[in-house]
Parts: structure tokens; C-alpha cells; sequence
């Protein structure tokens, strides 16, 4: 191609470019000339065979020519990549992302952290495979109780076993540190039940325990408990006390929250009684404490264990435990 056909050819794409009226005729100029297989860099290739001393004119007349075209094809909206169209509708809705929520169990676990951190309390963790002692034996269990049959608990050998709740912990925290010791224990824990609506055989569960040199009572208990069904609830929640038999609590309760969504009334989430069941508690057994190597007559506690789940699935009205695990995005979107 000679200097005289190189200029008319430009010509010729500049009036294609002018009479190009909308957004598929400009792409397809761009294409045609200046895209990877276009006329333009085609002769950039070709330049080899261009006569040397001819070279230079010849090169800076395909670089004019190239950005002369890409300026017009700009004008009618076409553009080098990842700049505006002129002809994309400004009008639409921008695109959005999705936020991530945290999952109402994380959210459960944190906000109890977080209450009970203004109480004093810190953070205390276990492994989820205990043995017998920590979750059983030094929890004054005995030694035929039902709750260690292998129908109910998963056993890894003799000794080994998935920790049915977060009560071992507490021997943990005690055989660690002297009193006083005040934490929460937010975990796993694993029962051979069979999964519906309510059950799930792996689930959470968070403990507390309060041991200290000065008189502790089961009206501290309360308050306690008291102040964390406020915060977590709402205002106007009340506790309510049941008695009731853990063997590593004496006295033992088992504690209700008044029901928010009927405040009481009676209502279907309460079944008409107008209280849920969320916790057990009591105080510490003096036989736990000889067996963390406390002194009853110095020491006194209280304990609390209350299912993750089950105060999930009362405050963000979740009416079956497996979506807590499903993963659904159309369940967990909502938790927003
Ligand atoms: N560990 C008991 C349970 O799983 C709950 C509990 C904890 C009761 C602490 C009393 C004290 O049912």
C-alpha cells in the first residue's frame, strides 16, 4: 500500500465512522479496523514490507489515522474498553452486592460475649473431644447415669468421647485458675439424637460459671440471668426459677424466659404457657469442687448452660433447627 492509498482508505473509514448511527455499527468500525484483527493493526504488520526510507512516514501516517478513527468512533459512544458507552441507559438502577450477614448463631454467641463481658466475664474455650472425667465423672455424673450410655453420647473408646455439653469446661476453668473465676463458655456439643424440627445431634450450647471466696447465692444467679434476658430480648422479659436436678448443681433449676412474643399471654410459640424453657443452672455441688481440687467450705458458684439454638431460634422467630444449618442464602438473607 502506497502513502496515497493509506490516506484514502482513512478517508474512507473516517465517513464510514461519520455516518455510523448506532452502537452496533461503531463496534463493528472498530472491529473492522483498529480491533486485534483490524485493517489498522494488520498494516502495522505489513510495515516490514514497506520500503525502509519510506518506513517512517508511512508509520506515523497509520498512528494519525488510528487515533483520528478511534476519536470519532469515541464520539458516537464507542470507545476503547472500560470506558462509557454514550448510548448506556443512565437511568437504570446501579448493580449491587449483596452484603454477607454474620449467621444468627455467630450473632447469638457474640452478643452473649458481649453481655456478659460487661459483667465481668471472659471468654473460656474447651476441646470438643473430652473425656469421661471432664464431662462426666468430675461433674459428680454417676456412673450409671443414662446420659453416658452409648445410645446417648458418642464414645471414642472408653475414655474419649464428642462432649455432651459445655459443662466440662467448668472443670477446665477450675482446675486452671484459682477463685475467683467468672466465664462463659460458648461451644459444640454432641448427642446421639435423631434430627427434627427441634433436635439436632450436634448443636451449641454456652455455659457460665461464677466461683468466688465471698458468698455467692442463687438470687445472684438470677439477676444475672435477669440481666441477660433483657439484653437479649428486649425489655420486660422476665426469668423464672423451676426446680429441677442437674448432678453437678445443688440446687438445681431449670430457668424460662416470659414469652416476647405474647409477653406472657400465651401464645403458639410458648404452647399457651406464656414462658420458654432456655436454661439450666444452679449451684455449684460441693462434690465438683473437691474434684477440681476447690475448697467447698471457701468457695461457692453458681453454673448456667442454655442451648445457642434455642435462644436463636425464640429471638429471630426460626420455627426449625436444621435451616440453622443448611446454608440456604433465601433463609440466611433474611437474618439481615
Ligand atoms: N449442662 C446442662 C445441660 O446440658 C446445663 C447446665 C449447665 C445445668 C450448668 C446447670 C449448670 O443440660
Amino acid at each position: 500500500m502506497t502513502l496515497e492509498e493509506l490516506e484514502a482508505a482513512k478517508a474512507a473509514s473516517l465517513a464510514e465512522a461519520a455516518a455510523a448511527n448506532d452502537a452496533a455499527a461503531v463496534e463493528a468500525l472498530r472491529v473492522k479496523y483498529v480491533g486485534r484483527n483490524g485493517s489498522i493493526p494488520g498494516l502495522v504488520k505489513a510495515m516490514k514490507d514497506v520500503p525502509k526510507e519510506d518506513r517512517p512516514a508511512f508509520g506515523k501516517a497509520l498512528q494519525a489515522w488510528r487515533a483520528e478513527l478511534e476519536a470519532s468512533l469515541a464520539a458516537k459512544g464507542g470507545g476503547t474498553a472500560g470506558e462509557k458507552r454514550a448510548d448506556a441507559d443512565l437511568t437504570l438502577p446501579g448493580r449491587w452486592w449483596r452484603s454477607g450477614v454474620m449467621h444468627p448463631l455467630s450473632r447469638v454467641i457474640e452478643e452473649t460475649a458481649d453481655i456478659f463481658g460487661h459483667l465481668g466475664f471472659t471468654v473460656a474455650d474447651g476441646p470438643e473431644l473430652e473425656t469421661k472425667f471432664n464431662n462426666f465423672t468430675a461433674l459428680n455424673t454417676p456412673a450409671h447415669h443414662p446420659s453416658m450410655d452409648r445410645s446417648d453420647t458418642f464414645w471414642f473408646g472408653d475414655d474419649c468421647l464428642l462432649r455432651t455439653q459445655t459443662s466440662p469446661v467448668q472443670i477446665r476453668t477450675m482446675l486452671a485458675n484459682k477463685p475467683p473465676v467468672r466465664v462463659i463458655c460458648p461451644g459444640r456439643t454432641y448427642r446421639r439424637d435423631t434430627t427434627d424440627a427441634t433436635h439436632s445431634a450436634n448443636f451449641h450450647q454456652i455455659e457460665g460459671l461464677y466461683v468466688d471466696t465471698k458468698p455467692v447465692s442463687l438470687a445472684d444467679l438470677k439477676s444475672v440471668l435477669a440481666y441477660f434476658a433483657r439484653e437479649m430480648m428486649g425489655d420486660g422479659v422476665e426469668v423464672r426459677f423451676r426446680p429441677h436436678f442437674f448432678p453437678f448443681t445443688e440446687p438445681s433449676v431449670e430457668v424460662d424466659f416470659s414469652c416476647h412474643v405474647c409477653k406472657g399471654k400465651g401464645c403458639n410459640v410458648c404452647k399457651q404457657s406464656g414462658w420458654i424453657e432456655v436454661a439450666g443452672a444452679g449451684m455449684v455441688d460441693p462434690r465438683v469442687f473437691r474434684h477440681v481440687g476447690y475448697d467447698p467450705d471457701q468457695v461457692s458458684g453458681y453454673a448456667f448452660g442454655f442451648g445457642v439454638e434455642r435462644i436463636a431460634m425464640i429471638k429471630y422467630g426460626i420455627a426449625d433447627i436444621r435451616w440453622l444449618y443448611e446454608n440456604d442464602l433465601r433463609f440466611l438473607s433474611q437474618m439481615a
